[in-house]
């Protein structure tokens, strides 16, 4: 039987809750979840690839079900080399819509074998995003609740 194989790309810089909920989430609905760092984003990174990869697999563990990777140039080309059929993508406000629309129409109308899946993000995560926290962090507030531990080392030694 073909295995349900979803891709949950993004920036990840760097991984927060809102990220690991919906990876859990997903797991629940796909055989593998493949986490894939967006190498060219125009983002301005505070952690390079290699530092957001270090982190994502030393969450990710031993789970057999969960793969990090990155990716260059467009989203669909690599779903389609990675033989995966869905992006799974988390919506957090009526804000991210707009957006996110776009992505999958665009994804979409370039391939027509790849569909998007939205999944609400969970309540208590809904106003997060990497940057918000980095602010948090550069600040010294407390960021203990948004991202796992880890991360919270990490993003303290950054702005020590
Ligand atoms: N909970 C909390 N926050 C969340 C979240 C969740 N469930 N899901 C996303 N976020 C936040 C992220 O932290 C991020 O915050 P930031 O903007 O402060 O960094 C923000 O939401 C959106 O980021 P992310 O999900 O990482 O997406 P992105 O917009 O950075 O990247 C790509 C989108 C990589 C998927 C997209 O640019 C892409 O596909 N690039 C490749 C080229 C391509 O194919 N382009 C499309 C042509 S149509």
């Amino acid at each position: 039987m073909k295995s349900r194989i979803a891709i949950y790309p993004g920036s990840f810089d760097p991984i927060t809750n809102g990220h690991m909920d919906i990876i859990h989430r997903g797991l629940e609905i796909f055989d593998r979840v493949i986490i894939a760092v967006a190498r060219n984003s125009e983002k301005n990174s505070l952690f390079t690839v290699q530092e957001r990869l270090a982190l994502i697999n030393k969450l990710v563990d031993d789970n057999q079900q969960l793969e990090v990777d990155t990716f260059d140039g467009l989203l669909v080309d690599y779903v389609v080399e990675r033989e995966a059929s869905v992006i799974l993508r988390g919506l957090r406000a009526v804000s991210d819509f707009e957006y996110e629309f776009q992505l999958a129409q665009m994804n979409r109308s370039i391939s027509q074998q790849v569909e998007t899946l939205f999944m609400m993000t969970s309540p208590q995560n809904a106003y997060l995003s990497s940057s918000i926290i980095k602010e948090v962090a550069s600040h010294c507030g407390d960021i203990d609740k948004f991202v796992p531990p880890i991360v919270a080392e990490e993003l303290r030694k950054k702005f020590a």
